[in-house]
């Protein structure tokens, strides 16, 4: 069998990180072309050390600069990155740049896209600042409508949290201790919100899982998540297996969007996106479980990690950031 190369964008990050990794545990079929806008920063360079071929692109630069770096490829793994300038016209501009470079590589065959659902959609137009869904799903669009043959090779992941946010994003994912020692967790959720979850390095798995099945997720949407769980659980189960106080305190949108401005730095319009997304879950539900949405827990021979695995997994690193 010839090795395929798969280009993976956002190879030095969470998504693609993961996604490098577990092609490189079947090197004998997968040629990974790991993208970068810098190969000279060390994470980039340890791909080089594993033997993965490094490519400098940025997705700023436009279809025409990407075009050379997917030559000869066989798929792409590919992700826009919000949080890197948190402006919803550069997103657009990038997911189209990728999606017009897939179209012209005429030895493409499969085009993974890394995006969100439809904010104003999935909440009947309740909530119309969610910018970093939205940008996400109109470059689904895109391809539907102007790319029709790139959209019957397509498959679409819709990501949820992850469980690393907590690890990434202590200040707003991990309980604080107050002054009598008890871990309080402030979220603008219900006790009994769910929210779909998802282990980040588990995306590996899924997408080795998608390429092998040749074209069974072709223009399918998958709704990629362990488990639908409230943060009040999960903070039940942390404090139940670090031996920890816990209490969970149900807190306004406007104080959580509040303390994201105040606490977290963000800009106004940016704090309002990042609570709406949240607020999309307890005004509509569990929206990645609708049956439009291919479940991940669906797909045959993917097992993907729990809380409570997650938890055990990074007990040293939780545990280190819960006394910080
Ligand atoms: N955190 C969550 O819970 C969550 C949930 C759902 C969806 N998401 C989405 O996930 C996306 C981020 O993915 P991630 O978590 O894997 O990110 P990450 O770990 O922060 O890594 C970002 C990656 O994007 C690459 N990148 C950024 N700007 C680029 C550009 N202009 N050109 C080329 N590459 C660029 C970076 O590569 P270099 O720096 O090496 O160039 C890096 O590899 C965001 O759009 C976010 O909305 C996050």
């Amino acid at each position: 069998m010839t090795r395929r190369t798969i280009i993976v964008i956002g190879a030095t990050g969470l998504q693609g990180g993961s996604v490098v990794k577990e092609l490189l545990k079947r090197r004998e079929n997968y040629h990974v072309r790991a993208l970068t806008r810098d190969p000279k920063k060390p994470a980039a360079q340890a791909l080089v050390a594993l033997g993965v071929e490094v490519q400098q692109a940025d997705l700023e630069g436009g279809s025409d600069s990407l075009i050379p770096a997917f030559a000869g490829a066989d798929a792409i793994y590919a992700l826009t990155d919000f949080w890197a300038k948190q402006s919803a016209s550069a997103e657009i501009a990038q997911g189209k740049a990728i999606v017009d470079a897939a179209s012209a590589t005429s030895t493409l065959r499969h085009l993974i896209w890394s995006a969100l659902p439809d904010p104003v959609k999935m909440s009947g137009g309740r909530f119309m600042n969610v910018h970093h869904w939205k940008t996400k799903s109109l470059v689904t669009e895109y391809i539907q409508e102007e790319h029709p043959a790139l959209w019957q090779k397509t498959t679409t992941i819709l990501f949820p949290n992850y469980f690393e946010n907590c690890l990434t994003y202590p200040g707003k994912y991990l309980p604080k201790q107050d002054s009598t020692g008890v871990y309080t967790h402030s979220f603008p959720h219900s006790a009994g919100t769910l929210l779909p979850n998802v282990s980040i390095a588990d995306t590996g798995k899924l997408v080795q899982i998608i390429l092998e099945a040749g074209s069974t997720y072709f223009t399918k949407t998958i709704a990629f998540y362990a488990q639908a769980l409230s943060e009040s659980e999960k903070l039940a189960e942390l404090g139940e297996m670090y031996n920890i106080p816990t209490r969970y305190r149900r807190i306004s949108a406007s104080e959580f969007q509040r303390s994201l401005e105040t606490g977290a730095g963000m800009s106004e319009e940016i704090a309002l996106d990042f609570t709406e997304q949240l607020m999309i879950f307890e005004e509509c539900g569990n929206v990645y479980s609708r049956e439009e949405f291919l479940q991940a827990s669906e797909i045959p021979g993917l097992t993907l990690t729990t809380w409570s695995e997650f938890l055990a997994e990074h007990n040293v690193a939780l545990r280190k950031s819960l006394q910080a």
